[in-house]
């Protein structure tokens, strides 16, 4: 082999080596921090209206997309490379973190996106979460303390080496959200639910993850490309819903079916979101209008 090729060959093997040495230093760093969460502890409710009420935070916020209808856990994907989207069974039964979760470890899991143990939660969309108030969030861990126990053993969520790379990057900031949570920011005690954008802000939390921080969509972080992008719900007339009216939204949600009669891809939680009551679909549609609109794809 000539003498040129094989300089250029060391010289590409060390930058790959650097490279990889890059990625795992980068991510080995994120997943091992430790966060120390010191919440005030939280009071559940035991009456009626307050656990409908979480079911109901339960519903808005998803929780059933990734832990499974009967919260026992649910693989959302699982492509090695990138890695494993396991969601955990949360219930009493067997193979479930139900039994041993304390009301500070569901606390610190739902809205630090942290583990008992200190450890950030891998997937955890907890960034969509980090803003509930205190009586949401007590309602919530109230409702999901008490549902039937099921024996359901899950794997656990991993990463692989290119979902390391792609977080290594920036590609993929939403593998470790507790990284992406101002953990000492104080929490609302209430917040009431009245048809106003400020009620829909509270709520548009819960779509941030899918359709970006700025709510005008394209490809979904450390989702492979086989998963179909998000739309656009700021009011840009070309690519978002610039055109639609509260009824379109209102119909779309509830049925699945854009004004134009065509079917939103399943991986739009509808059939979720299709739950939500007059109030909340008002006031979500009220603060989507008050977005800056933006061409689709800026997250
Ligand atoms: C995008 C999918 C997804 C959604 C939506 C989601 N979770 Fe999770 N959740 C996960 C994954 C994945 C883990 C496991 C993370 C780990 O062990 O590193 C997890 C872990 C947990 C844990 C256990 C933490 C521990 O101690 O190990 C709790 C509690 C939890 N989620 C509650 C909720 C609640 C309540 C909601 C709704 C407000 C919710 N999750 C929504 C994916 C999700
Ligand atoms: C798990 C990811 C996910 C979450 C969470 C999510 N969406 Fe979506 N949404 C999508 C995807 C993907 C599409 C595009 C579907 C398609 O192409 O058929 C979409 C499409 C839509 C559309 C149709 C718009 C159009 O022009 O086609 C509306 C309206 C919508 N979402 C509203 C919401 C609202 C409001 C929330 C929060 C309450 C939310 N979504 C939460 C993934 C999500």
């Amino acid at each position: 082999m000539k003498r040129w090729l094989l300089r250029a060959l060391a010289a590409l093997l060390v930058v790959v080596a650097a490279l990889v040495a890059f990625v795992w230093i980068r991510s080995a760093a994120a997943l091992g921090q430790h966060y120390a969460i010191d919440e005030p502890p939280l009071a559940l409710p035991t009456d009626a209206a307050s656990l409908a009420h979480g079911e109901r935070v339960a519903i808005m916020r998803g929780c059933r997309i990734c832990h499974a209808p009967d919260l026992a856990g649910h693989v959302e994907m699982d492509v090695p490379p990138i890695g494993r989207l396991a969601a955990p069974n949360l219930t009493r039964g067997h193979g479930g973190l139900g039994a041993t979760l304390s009301v500070a470890d569901w606390e610190r899991a739902i809205r630090h996106g942290v583990a008992p143990d200190g450890r950030p939660l891998l997937f955890m969309p907890a960034r969509d979460f980090a803003n509930l108030s205190d009586a949401d969030t007590a309602a919530l861990i109230a409702w999901a303390r008490q549902v039937p126990p099921v024996d359901r053993e899950m794997p656990p969520p991993r990463v692989g080496p290119v979902g390391r790379a792609l977080f290594a990057f920036g590609r993929m900031p939403n593998l470790l959200e507790a990284r992406l949570i101002d953990q000492h920011a104080p929490h609302e005690a209430a917040v009431a639910a009245t048809p106003t954008a400020d009620y829909g802000r509270y709520l548009a939390g819960a779509c941030v993850g899918c359709h970006g921080e700025h709510f005008s969509g394209g490809a979904i972080p450390g989702l492979p490309p086989s998963f179909p992008k998000a739309a656009n719900l700021t009011p840009d007339p070309a690519t978002g819903l610039g055109k639609w009216s509260e009824a379109d939204f209102v119909h779309t949600l509830r049925t699945g079916k854009r004004p134009d009669g065509t079917a939103l891809d399943p991986f739009m939680p509808w059939r979720n979101l299709a739950q939500m009551n007059d109030t909340e679909m008002a006031a979500l549609w009220a603060y989507l209008r008050t977005l800056p609109p933006r061409p689709r794809g800026r997250r």
